[in-house]
């Protein structure tokens, strides 16, 4: 399973690609308004530290990067989207799972623009976004938690759902919040799961982890010798 990060900060990404090696970086307008830059700096941004760091290649480093949510027709849509794609070639378009968003990202993936359908809250959205051929399908989790709604059995039926039709479409697991939702989606056989900097920190955490390090510092310490 890849990890990918939810964030448009160069810090975050950075620091996340070096020390753990995401596998990609997932944006919406809430992290480019987080960043504090502009939309179009942002992502010219993320696009030279693809540069940077070697990485071009939609294969090697995705980007998901989100239209403007204020589009409501296919058309605008669609011109928005060639235009963000065209500035790099790791830039996947971030596109809403409604009538609209699906009639563009048809249109797109047919013209070699690649998508990630987003904004899925059901198996049912999810089964548009693989019947398109979209790259990807994010279905957010955190959100439906908060909601009070169970996700371990909804990202059971939608992966078993993409493995009996056999869509090529791959699955990311959004809006990730904790180790135990990143555990669960690995056992499932979720493609991808992006969350946010501070999730992957405290998934690395256990208290025991300090407890045995403070036993292993004791025993160090009282060695013959040390
Ligand atoms: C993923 O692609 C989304 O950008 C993300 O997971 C949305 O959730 P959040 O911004 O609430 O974490």
């Amino acid at each position: 399973m890849r990890f990918f990060l939810d964030s448009a900060k160069l810090d975050e990404i950075d620091k996340a690609y070096k020390c753990y090696g995401i596998d990609g970086v997932t944006t919406n307008p809430k992290h480019i308004m987080n960043s504090g830059k502009e939309f179009m700096v942002a992502i010219t941004d993320i696009a030279n530290w693809i540069k940077d760091n070697h990485l071009e290649g939609m294969d090697k480093f995705p980007v998901s990067v989100e239209i403007n949510p204020h589009l409501e027709t296919a058309e605008e849509i669609i011109q928005q989207a060639k235009k963000i794609s065209a500035l790099c070639e790791n830039f996947v378009i971030k596109i809403p799972c409604n009538l609209e968003g699906v009639k563009a990202a048809k249109l797109l993936e047919e013209q070699g623009v690649r998508t990630n359908v987003t904004l899925v809250f059901s198996p049912s959205q999810a089964i548009q976004a693989g019947r398109i051929h979209a790259k990807f399908v994010s279905p957010f989790l955190g959100w439906k938690e908060n909601s009070g709604e169970d996700t371990y059995a909804y990202m059971a039926q939608l992966v078993n759902i993409y493995k009996e039709k056999g869509y090529e479409t791959e699955i990311i697991a959004a809006a990730v919040r904790n180790g135990k939702q990143i555990a669960d989606m690995a056992e499932l056989g979720c493609d991808i799961v992006t969350a946010g900097l501070s999730v992957y920190e405290e998934s690395f955490k256990h208290p025991f982890t300090n407890y045995g390090l403070g036993v292993f510092c004791d025993a160090w310490d009282h060695t013959k010798g040390n």
